[in-house]
């Protein structure tokens, strides 16, 4: 694997110096100020709290060399969040730009001296009147940064993971808006993810409501047919990944056929191979659906190509990409 171990210490979540996601060395961005963990807390009466209605991204800086990181794809993580915001009704009372919070992410990884870490960006609704109508709450922004290895482990990410396909639905369009990440809308998501960790899986793939295979708890989804790379389409309802969008275009650039099309779980059990995108997740091979094997049950050699590739790309080590980085030092 391109990556290093360091990057990736397996799932952990820690803060600096701290062995945790909170302590006295955790700084957080909160509109527009760099302020303590302590200082972050949210008032127990934070509407979003109540009922859901933010936006929030996800989003990784890579370290390049000691000292000095980048953040992959950092404008479409903040366009795509104010899109969001946009989606939930929440932007009228935001008062950052893109560039503005671009620079707020650096400024949360400079704070936090991380090098390489994941940024978790959320708009929300704030303290004030308490029915769910409430228009005239602040709206406020949060920035934190915290060191997360790999999101589905680090053997997951070589040997593959097992995935369950759900008895939760990827709601519709007429229920959620998909391309939107509302925190509200991920309790569907977290149902799915646990009962498929009860089931002995390590992550659900959920299906529309006539069957189709649209994506995972937080990750889209690719399968290997014949030799060509197939994903669901961006008008079913699933979230336009940058990850997915990544690594579509990877796959062409390396002459990698690539084909968007709804399919059912029956195609997906006989794939050559299936593996997952996303900014936490990164690419995982997916080595087993609902009990039957994927390819040889193993990574497939063209998940292994991608994923390379991947590694390359955001360690900043491709640079036909390298304007999709975005450099700085701690
Ligand atoms: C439901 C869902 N699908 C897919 C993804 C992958 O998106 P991205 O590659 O932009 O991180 C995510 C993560 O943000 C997600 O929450």
């Amino acid at each position: 694997m391109a990556h290093t171990a360091e990057q990736h210490q397996s799932g952990t979540e820690t803060a600096p110096g701290t062995g945790s996601l909170q302590g006295p060395d955790v700084r957080v961005w909160l509109n527009g100020r760099i302020v303590t963990a302590d200082e972050a807390r949210l008032p127990h009466l934070t509407h979003a709290f109540h009922y859901g209605l933010a936006a929030f991204e996800g989003i990784r800086s890579y370290q390049q060399r000691p000292g000095q990181g980048a953040i992959f794809r950092l404008r479409e993580h903040i366009k795509r969040l104010l899109d969001s915001a946009h989606i939930a009704t929440i932007d009228a009372g935001l008062r950052f730009t893109l560039d503005e919070l671009c620079s707020a992410c650096v400024e949360t990884l400079k704070a936090n001296r991380l090098d390489a870490a994941y940024l978790r960006p959320v708009v929300y609704i704030g303290e004030g009147a308490m029915g769910i109508g409430a228009r005239d709450n602040p709206i406020h922004v949060m920035i934190a940064a915290w060191k997360w290895g790999a999101y589905l482990g680090e053997e997951g990410l070589q040997r593959g993971i097992k995935a369950k396909i759900s008895a939760f639905q990827r709601p519709g369009h007429a229920t959620v808006m998909s391309k939107a990440k509302i925190n509200g809308q991920y309790v569907n998501s977290i149902m799915a993810k646990r009962e498929a960790m009860a089931c002995g899986a390590d992550e659900a793939i959920l299906v529309n409501e006539q069957g189709y295979i649209a994506e995972a708890s937080g990750e889209n989804l690719f399968m290997v047919q014949q030799g060509r790379l197939v994903t669901p389409p961006l008008g079913m309802n699933i979230l336009a990944g940058i990850t997915r969008a990544t690594i579509l275009q990877v796959a062409r650039d390396l002459g990698v056929e690539t084909v968007e099309r709804m399919f059912a779980r029956d195609e997906l059990y006989c794939a050559e191979e299936v593996f997952l995108t996303g900014t936490a997740a990164e690419v995982t091979p997916v080595r087993e659906v609902d009990g039957r094997r994927i390819g040889a049950g193993s990574r497939g050699p063209l998940t292994e190509q991608l994923q390379r590739r991947y590694f390359e790309t955001v360690l900043g080590r491709e640079a036909r990409y390298a304007s999709w980085l975005t450099p700085y030092s701690i």
